[in-house]
């Protein structure tokens, strides 16, 4: 049987769409007031999904505390309250929802205390969220 454990996290940042590739015009067209110069910022909010075997010892999927620390030190730490533009995983790479769930996603799949890493999700308004699987 296969089981899975999720947990929440919270990132207030900066971002402003913009593709480098893409003329003023288009940037405008594609990103509308998500492309104002000045940014704007979100409340992220990040579910990591980790699935597995319960361990029969401990009775856990993922020790929680363990998983909280590697969420903190790769992902919070790095990006709660920073502009994610300037962010070197992002200087050639929009920080759409999108790119900021496969980036998180990227940074956190090898070195899960235990289970394997079923699902990222970020929410960025009450409206949208997007969410990754590995493939
Ligand atoms: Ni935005």
């Amino acid at each position: 049987m296969k089981a899975s454990f999720g947990r929440r996290y919270m990132i207030s940042a900066s971002h402003r769409l913009h593709a480098d590739a893409l003329s003023a015009d288009e940037n405008q067209a594609t990103y509308g007031k998500c492309n104002n110069p000045h940014g704007h910022g979100h409340n992220y909010v990040l579910e990591v999904l980790v699935a597995g075997a319960v361990d029969e010892e401990t009775g856990m999927v993922v020790n929680m505390a363990a998983l909280d620390e590697l969420v903190r030190n790769r992902v919070v730490n790095r990006f709660d309250h920073a502009n994610l533009n300037v962010d070197p995983l992002f200087v050639n790479r929009v920080p759409t929802t999108e790119n900021l769930c496969r980036v998180v996603f990227a940074l956190l799949k090898n070195d899960l205390p235990s289970g394997e890493l079923e699902r990222v999700r970020v929410k960025e308004t009450e409206n949208n969220y997007f969410e990754c699987v590995d493939e």
